[in-house]
């Protein structure tokens, strides 16, 4: 039988411990909380009082609910007041001497059996658990941010916890509506892991001026369907915070992945911890307000596509899944469209292809009758490049193989009108090999769509070291005319999107690979840890893991970080012909219908 948990401790009520306070008080369990000083109190007690009042407001909570709730949990600046409790929280600054002194006095302070669970991102919990004279009674309990909506707790058993007490603590996670993962003591366990290393890759990036802080969170809301942004995520984690994690996964690990990136460190001296100070990489309208202001870095809101010129008649090159569906989208914008495939029987499966996916648009009431005629009508079909020739612009998307599209270019650069823009929605292959192919390299760009691209909002405009600013300005300005979000970047392999997701994916494979987590359990935790719509097994299996595999080796062989050498593994899987879902088999088995 599961013990019965009546009274629990939260000790440090910052980010984390407010909301951990909020979620057992709200499953009936009184709750002791304890700070270090009077201000931080009184900040505490706001923020629990604040969030129980909005779940009021919004009818997520009734009143007396609500009042029941905040009633249920007592303040004290006194570790003296948890001796009575059954279990201890502790949420304190992410700091291991600090966990393990105030370890060392809930020890002395609490009876024999209560357990002691830290809140640690990253560090040793068998290292805090040796500061008590329990060592078997200590075990992690990791919640993720924010407390009270996030549903995964990560609990975490050293080598010396003692199995009932894995099994009570993983039922009091259930009791107060979580899903509890069971995993062993290394450090970022499974979600942190996988996620810091990306979060530090995109503060990079932002570093290096390669992308803006508002394109690097966009890419990744619409390219991946994230729920922030990369840095977003960062301010409401807290930079502090976020520091500590990586500075102690990289001692751990030696991956220079995980060495915090230098404008981390410069923001948290200067005091910019993200939300809870107002202001980190974004500004916010106060300390803990989510509501962002605007600050110099914003984008002006004034014409960002001066220099554009005039685009009316576009061309599309190919006749595969993205060149069909950037022609519907194309001509769903306004614009006369021209695509040229092989041959006429390629010319007809695509105008086929585009009339039935333009009919489920209608039967579904995204478009009416009138305009898909008329989107129709804009669209014209050849087998020959020649017919391109008035283009304003022409978009490429044949085959990802470099050869074919610098022959491409080549022709394309001899045919379509001088001063046209030519663009290439490649994803993995340098946007410059193209522009070389002609002699027109300013007049060129990479337009990246995702697929389905119909229905994906982002795409990522690409300019390499000669794409003139007028040629960048009339990509950006056919996008915001297709109802697309542009996000703009240089030409460096896996662009934004690509260069942050695949390590993230590889990552999480040498996890499997290492046996530290199921491939369920890896899934389960980005998915209700972090609120990501698939977990990084599900994508690879949808991607493709030769893809996978392919966009990985560009990666390493571009920047030759170690760690974004492919995980052997992944190489193992293609190998053996385990593709994903295309090949009925991969991380999971499918029937292949
Ligand atoms: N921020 C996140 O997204 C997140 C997510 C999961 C876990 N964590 C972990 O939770 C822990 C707390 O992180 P946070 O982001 O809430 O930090 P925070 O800085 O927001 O809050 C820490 C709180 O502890 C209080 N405190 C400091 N020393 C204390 C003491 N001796 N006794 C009592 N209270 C004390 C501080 O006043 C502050 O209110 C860390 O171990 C962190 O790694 C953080």
């Amino acid at each position: 039988m599961a013990r019965e948990f009546a009274r629990v401790g939260v000790v440090g009520l910052g980010t984390m411990g407010a909301g951990i306070a909020e979620v057992f008080a709200r499953s009936g369990l009184e709750v002791v909380a304890v700070e270090k000083d009077d201000e931080s109190l009184a900040r505490s007690r706001g923020y629990i009082e604040h969030s129980t009042t909005r779940a009021v407001r919004r009818g997520k909570l009734s009143s007396g609910d609500g009042a029941a709730l905040l009633g249920r949990i007592s303040y004290s600046l006194d570790l003296a007041d948890l001796k009575e409790v059954d279990l201890v929280v502790e949420a304190v600054p992410e700091r291991l001497d600090l966990k393990r002194e105030v370890f060392g006095r809930l020890d002395a302070i609490c009876g024999p059996d209560t357990i002691l669970a830290t809140n640690t991102s990253s560090l040793s919990v068998t290292e805090i658990a040796v500061a008590t004279s329990r060592p078997g009674k200590v075990v992690g309990m990791h919640f993720f941010n924010p407390a009270p909506v996030m549903k995964l707790v990560e609990l975490v058993s050293t080598v010396v916890s003692e199995p009932e007490v894995v099994a009570d603590v993983e039922a009091l996670a259930e009791r107060v509506g979580k899903v509890g993962v069971a995993i062993g003591d290394k450090a970022g366990f499974i979600a942190n892991l996988l996620l810091f290393g990306y979060l530090n890759h995109a503060a990079a990036m932002y570093e290096s001026s390669f992308v803006t802080r508002e394109d690097v969170d966009a890419a990744m809301r619409l390219g991946c369907g994230l729920p922030m942004g990369p840095l977003a995520l960062l301010d409401l984690i807290g930079l502090d915070t976020a520091y500590e994690i990586l500075d102690t996964m990289y001692r751990q690990t030696r991956d220079r992945l995980h060495a915090p990136t230098p404008i981390l460190k410069q923001m948290v001296t200067a005091g910019l911890l993200g939300r809870k100070t107002g202001r980190g990489f974004y500004c916010y309208e106060a300390p803990g307000s989510p509501v962002l202001v605007a600050d110099s870095a914003t984008p002006p809101a004034e014409d960002a596509h001066a220099g554009a010129r005039p685009v009316h008649r576009v061309g599309v090159v190919g006749s595969g899944t993205m060149a069909t569906g950037i022609v519907e989208v194309f001509a769903k914008g306004g614009y006369e469209v021209r695509y040229v495939a092989r041959g006429q029987t390629q010319v007809e499966r695509v105008r086929a292809a585009i009339v039935r996916s333009m009919e489920k648009a209608v039967q579904r009431g995204k478009l009416d009758d009138a305009d898909r005629d008329a989107a129709l009508a804009r669209i014209s079909g050849s087998a020959s490049l020649d017919d391109l020739a008035d283009s304003d612009l022409v978009v490429e998307a044949v085959v990802e193989e470099l050869t074919v599209k610098q022959a491409l270019f080549a022709n394309l650069d001899e045919i379509v009108r001088p001063g046209a823009v030519l663009a290439t929605t490649t994803s993995s292959l340098p946007v410059i090999e193209c522009a070389a192919a002609t002699a027109r390299a300013r007049n060129v760009v990479g337009m990246h769509f995702f697929n389905p691209a119909q229905v994906m909002e982002l795409v990522e405009v690409v300019s390499t070291v000669r794409t003139a600013p007028d040629t960048v300005a009339t990509a950006l300005a056919v996008c915001e005319r297709l109802g697309k979000r542009a996000v703009t970047c240089a030409d460096r392999a896996g662009f934004i999107v690509n260069a942050l997701l695949f390590p993230y994916l590889n990552d999480a494979v040498k996890m499997l690979e290492a046996h530290y987590a199921s491939a369920d359990d890896i899934d389960a935790a980005m998915k209700v840890g972090c609120g990501y719509p698939m977990g990084p097994f599900e994508l690879l299996d949808v991607v493709g893991l030769d893809i996978a595999l392919a966009i990985q080796r560009t990666l390493y062989h571009e920047f030759r970080e170690p760690g974004f050498a492919p995980a052997p593994l992944l190489e193992h899987l293609v190998t053996a012909g385990y593709l994903g879902r295309k090949s009925g088999k991969g991380f999971r088995d499918y029937t292949v219908r």
